[in-house]
């Protein structure tokens, strides 16, 4: 899984006709809240979220990186290129098919189908207690206040506590109050949330945040006291 040199640059309709768009479609079809986008994460977009990943093995352990809301998987492969050979990469994606077509790439990753709420059990039947990294391309913006909280809380306490969480989220939508609100709970969550700038030319356009030093109490997540 070590790093190789790719073309980020692929158009969108590249990026539609290939790689399962079908089966993308049909899930966004049947599940258009949960999806929330009728195309795949573009390379650039993939490679922005994946480079966190570098650099995250060195710790005298295998890195366990996890992925929340894979499809079929634009994210995943620019995950494996990062990842080192040892890291156990679990790609959790709820939408039986999209995972289904994900596990037929045969990637080297563990592909999960299931809920992204439930990944506290998902590490344990792994034999892992917490990740080094998440990276997220969930619908945020789509979700409700509850469900925003909810997930955030249940990523930041299965980080370890020098982990890093990251998320792509649609820049058209920067200040609708979804989005707005997706930033107010991320810096409530992390100590530490970076955005990065808008790439222009992903369709639709799209920035990442890189959130470290999850705030994470026996009780949950807490306030952090310095703000
Ligand atoms: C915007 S798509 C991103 C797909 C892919 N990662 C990409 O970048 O092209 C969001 C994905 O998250 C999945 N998803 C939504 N809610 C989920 C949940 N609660 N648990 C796991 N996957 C979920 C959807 O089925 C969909 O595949």
């Amino acid at each position: 899984m070590a790093s190789h040199s790719a073309s980020h640059r692929q158009d969108p309709v590249q990026r539609a006709l290939g790689g399962g768009w079908g089966t993308f479609l049909a899930a966004a079809a049947r599940s258009p809240r949960d999806v929330g986008t009728l195309l795949p994460s573009g390379p650039e977009l993939a490679q922005r979220l994946a480079a966190v990943v570098a650099g995250t093995g060195g710790t005298g352990r295998p890195a366990v990186v996890v992925e929340v809301g894979a499809g079929g998987g634009a994210v995943t492969t620019a995950i494996v290129r990062e990842a080192d050979q040892d890291a156990v990469v679990i790609a959790v994606e709820k939408d039986p098919a999209l995972a289904d077509r994900l596990r037929s790439r045969q990637l080297g990753v563990r592909v999960v189908t299931a809920d992204a709420a439930t990944l506290p059990a998902i590490l344990a039947d792994h034999g892992v207690d917490r990740a080094d990294v998440i990276v997220s391309v969930l619908p945020w913006s789509l979700f409700g206040p509850r469900q925003q909280r909810e997930f955030l809380t249940i990523f930041a306490a299965a980080l370890q506590p020098d982990g890093v969480f990251t998320a792509a989220a649609y820049s058209v939508g920067y200040w609708t109050a979804a989005a707005r609100r997706f930033r107010s709970e991320l810096d409530r969550t992390f100590g530490e949330v970076l955005p990065t700038r808008t790439l222009w030319r992903h369709l639709p356009p799209a920035m990442t945040y890189v959130c470290r030093r999850p705030i994470v109490t026996d009780d949950g997540i807490t306030a952090d006291p310095n703000r």
